[in-house]
C-alpha cells in the first residue's frame, strides 16, 4: 500500500495540446491544461498528473505488438486494473523508440465498467465498455471516442530504464476514488 505522503502534486505550466499529446513520457507532477479538445470549443480541460512510487511492469523486449499486458497500479485494489500495450503507431505519452508503448487504467470513467479485455487493435481503442458502450482512444491520452463517459481514461505515466518499463504516476482520477490511493 502506498502512503499519501509518497504522492507529489505540484502546479506546472500549460503545454500546447500537440506537444502534450506527443510528449516523450517525461514525468512531471501537476496539472496540464489541454485546449482544442473535440466538443469543448476553446475551453481548457484540466488533467491532473500525480506521481506515485515506481513499479516494474514488464520488459520492453517481451512486449508483443497489440497484445496488452494486465497489471495493477498504483495499488492492488480492483479499481487499479490497468493494461500496458505496444501500439501500431505513436501515441500520446508513449515510451520506447517508437513512442508507441502506453498504459491505462481500464475502469470506464462513466460507471466503472472494466474494459480490460476490450482492446481493439484496428481502431487503437479500449472498449466498448460492457455497461454502456463507451470507447476511448489510446493514441490520444484515452480521450472519449463515443458513449456516455465524459472523462478520459486515467493514463499511467511510464518510464523506461534499459529494458525495464516502470509505472511512475497517473494522469487523471481512477473511477470510484476521491484520490488515486483511496477508495
Ligand atoms: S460504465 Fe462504461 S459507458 Fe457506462
Amino acid at each position: 500500500m502506498v502512503s499519501k505522503k509518497d504522492e507529489t502534486e505540484t502546479e506546472v505550466g500549460c503545454l500546447n495540446r500537440r506537444a502534450f499529446l506527443f510528449a516523450s513520457g517525461t514525468v512531471v507532477g501537476g496539472t496540464v491544461l489541454l485546449t482544442g479538445v473535440p466538443g469543448m470549443g476553446n475551453k481548457a480541460v484540466e488533467a491532473r498528473m500525480s506521481r506515485y512510487p515506481r513499479m516494474f511492469i514488464e520488459n520492453m523486449s517481451r512486449l508483443k505488438m497489440n497484445k496488452p499486458v494486465r497489471f495493477k497500479y498504483p495499488d492492488k485494489g480492483r479499481n487499479s486494473n490497468s493494461i500496458l500495450v505496444k501500439m501500431n503507431e505513436q501515441a500520446g505519452g508513449g515510451v520506447g523508440a517508437d513512442r508507441n508503448v502506453v498504459a491505462f487504467n481500464t475502469l470506464c470513467t462513466h460507471m466503472g465498467g472494466d474494459m480490460g479485455k476490450t482492446f481493439q487493435k484496428r481502431d487503437a481503442v479500449l472498449g466498448p465498455c460492457p455497461f454502456h458502450q463507451s470507447t476511448f482512444d489510446l493514441t490520444r491520452h484515452g480521450m472519449i471516442v463515443s458513449g456516455h463517459a465524459t472523462e478520459s481514461l486515467p493514463q499511467v505515466l511510464l518510464e523506461v530504464e534499459g529494458d525495464d518499463i516502470y509505472a511512475v504516476g497517473l494522469i487523471g482520477l481512477i473511477y470510484g476514488r476521491y484520490d488515486n490511493l483511496k477508495s
